[in-house]
């Protein structure tokens, strides 16, 4: 059992990788992870979860694509929350900030799809465990 508290603050400083998120905390099957941001990342759509945002820092943009193809940005700033519906296209970008995640256990960055290359500063994973 873990008896001692993980001070965000502190977990972010540990590591300076954009879009490399870190995982905080397992709540039943979700993963609680944190991550910096800044650029832009890759338009992509996860299937079968909603994904949470939450903005601890900074600010965090994200682009949804309805069905018929619009596109519409989501401006988030400190303490603003926002949930991307599951089978949204979506594709984050920021000046830079960090944000806190909830998501299943195992659901990747960069979605079950994605539209072209992922850039070099993206990190396709599932999570990674905190040093
Ligand atoms: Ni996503």
């Amino acid at each position: 059992m873990q008896t001692k508290p993980v001070n965000l603050t502190e977990a972010l400083a540990t590591f300076d990788e954009v879009y490399s998120p870190r995982i905080v905390a397992r709540v039943n099957d979700y993963d609680v992870r944190i991550a910096h941001t800044e650029g832009e990342h890759v338009w992509h759509v996860h299937d079968d979860t909603d994904e949470f945002f939450l903005v601890l820092d900074g600010r965090f943009d994200v682009a949804l694509r309805d069905a018929d193809g619009n596109e519409t940005t989501v401006i988030l700033r400190k303490g603003d929350t926002f949930v991307v519906p599951k089978g949204t296209e979506h594709k984050p970008s920021s000046p830079g900030g960090a944000i806190l995640m909830f998501e299943p256990s195992g659901t990747p960055t960069t979605g079950d799809r994605h539209e072209g290359d992922i850039p070099e500063h993206v990190d396709s994973t599932i999570g990674r465990q905190l040093s």
